[in-house]
């Protein structure tokens, strides 16, 4: 099975959320991707902001393996911690949260401790994980799903890592049986095709290139 992971980042109103998934769904339905989805050979998962997700989860949840993952989940469980948006807010109408994100383990000075209570709060209410490693110096959990090799300077820039990068970050890894290995940096609809082929590497992880629904589409359908 492949995945192809949406990252919407902190992009779209409420509205142009919605034209997208109109947009998309109605590509899939007159593809030959829902066949695929049907078969289990592709799950397509996004990432939308979190305000979004309960107005897009009933059109996705129409196609079997269209899912959607929040972009981050809240290190508490519940309680007195203001603005936080917990697990078992999103459960239900998610499958995966992102964790670890570069942006957010700098941008937002999101430390390893910080990340680890994160995937404990996803495993506690066995909700799977999308890991973002920026190289081997981060942690990878044994709770961890997918793990997304996700190089910073090739995140927005346009120098996405060749196949053969990616495959020798892989090895550095050492992911566990159950882990599925995913690359996202500077992903495109020109680009997605060479790391599809390659049986080392279970998925891709676009941003830039998501917010489109028609570029996402020309992605997924890369998918063989
Ligand atoms: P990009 O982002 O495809 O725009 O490089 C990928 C990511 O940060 O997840």
């Amino acid at each position: 099975m492949k995945f192809i992971i949406g990252n919407w980042k902190a992009n779209k109103t409420a509205q142009e959320a919605f034209e997208w998934m109109l947009i998309f769904t109605e590509k899939l339905k007159t593809s030959e991707v829902p066949k695929l989805l049907e078969e289990d050979k592709l799950q397509i998962i996004i990432a939308p902001p979190f305000p979004f997700i309960y107005l897009l989860q009933p059109l996705a949840e129409k196609f079997h393996n269209l899912v959607l993952a929040s972009q981050d989940i809240s290190q508490f469980s519940d309680g007195s911690f203001t603005g936080e948006v917990t697990a078992q807010m999103v459960k239900g109408v998610i499958d995966y949260s992102i964790i670890g994100h570069s942006e957010r383990r700098v941008s937002l000075y999101e430390d390893e401790a910080t990340i680890a209570k994160k995937m404990k709060q996803l495993e506690d209410l066995k909700l799977k994980s999308i890991l973002c490693v920026r190289d081997e110096k981060d942690t990878i959990y044994s709770s961890a799903s997918l793990v997304a090799y996700e190089p910073m300077d090739a995140i927005g820039t346009g120098n996405n890592k060749t196949v053969e990068e990616v495959i020798a970050m892989k090895k550095n890894l050492s992911l566990l049986p159950h882990q599925k290995f995913i690359y996202g940096g500077s992903v495109n609809e020109e680009n997605c095709t060479e790391y599809l082929q390659n049986p080392e590497i279970d998925g891709l992880l676009p941003g830039k290139a998501s917010l489109d629904p028609v570029e996402f589409f020309s992605i997924v359908s890369s998918v063989e």
